[in-house]
């Protein structure tokens, strides 16, 4: 796995945004797979920044969304529909039906998650995908388990998972929605190219665990060590645990040793 370290989440935000505004730009009709949360809102105001200042060229561009919460959609404020709206969509100029997300309010949710997997897949597949991890190291809302699910499907989230969305909903975690539709393992790892992003001590161990722990349902991101193209930018946070570790890119490049 390549890891990159950066001082702190402005400098992996700019550093990623970069990284997929030169993504784009070599391939036009890029596919993307997008996350939502905490961890990306950086990235996507930096994007936005780069976008209004014209230097993107948004139009062919496809996006996937990891994952959405049962129940809710547009005009659901706490949606995930509704965050990309308001962190990278309502700011880009993309052709709207370039834009794919899972409908958490659709009547079968067994059939919008065959659509979705049908919808990436007439896409020609996900070029780059993007994740979050969580705190218990899950990915989209691949949860720690006995088992995990190959496609996109309806997960139950974790307690753990609800409270720390709660952000959307008031503080509350009781009206964190209890399932959510999300990308299954084999969704997210059959990306061309996965780019993994953490920031903040709470989510040093998942990421320690991501890295260098055994390969285990218990820990969904750690498998992705199985995965070739993979790049996890961390801040100095989430990569405390890994201080041994060589870096692609380091916060400290540049400094004297010592
Ligand atoms: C959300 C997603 C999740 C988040 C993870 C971390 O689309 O896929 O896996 O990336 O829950 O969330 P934050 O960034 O809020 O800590």
């Amino acid at each position: 796995m390549n890891i990159e370290r950066f001082e702190n989440e402005d400098a992996l935000a700019a550093a990623l945004a970069t990284r997929l505004i030169e993504a784009i730009s070599r391939n036009p009709r890029i596919v993307l797979g997008l996350p939502t949360g905490r961890t990306p809102v950086a990235l996507y105001r930096e994007i936005r920044s780069r976008s209004q200042r014209g230097h993107v060229d948004w139009s062919q561009v496809r996006t996937f969304n990891l994952d959405e919460f049962v129940g809710l959609g547009a005009g659901d404020s706490g949606s995930y529909r509704s965050y990309m709206q308001a962190e990278l969509f309502n700011h880009v100029r993309m052709t709207p039906e370039h834009i794919g997300l899972l409908d958490g309010r659709a009547p079968n949710l067994a059939a919008e998650c065959a659509r979705y997997e049908c919808a990436i897949e007439q896409a020609g597949g996900i070029d780059l995908q993007i994740l979050g991890i969580g705190a218990n190291g899950h990915i989209g809302f691949n949860e720690p388990g006995e088992s995990l699910q190959a496609e996109t499907h309806v997960a139950e989230l974790r307690a753990e998972t609800r409270r720390s969305n709660a952000g959307l909903f008031g503080g509350d975690s009781n009206r964190v929605p209890s399932h959510a539709l999300s990308m299954g393992m084999a969704t997210i790892l059959h990306a061309r190219e996965i780019v993994l992003m953490a920031t903040g001590e709470e989510k040093q161990a998942a990421v320690a665990g991501m890295v260098d722990g055994p390969i285990t349902t218990r820990l969904p991101a750690s498998f992705l060590q199985l995965y070739p193209r993979v790049t996890a930018m961390l801040d100095r946070g989430a990569a405390q645990r890994l201080a041994d570790r060589a870096f692609g890119v380091s916060a400290d490049a540049g400094q004297a040793p010592g």
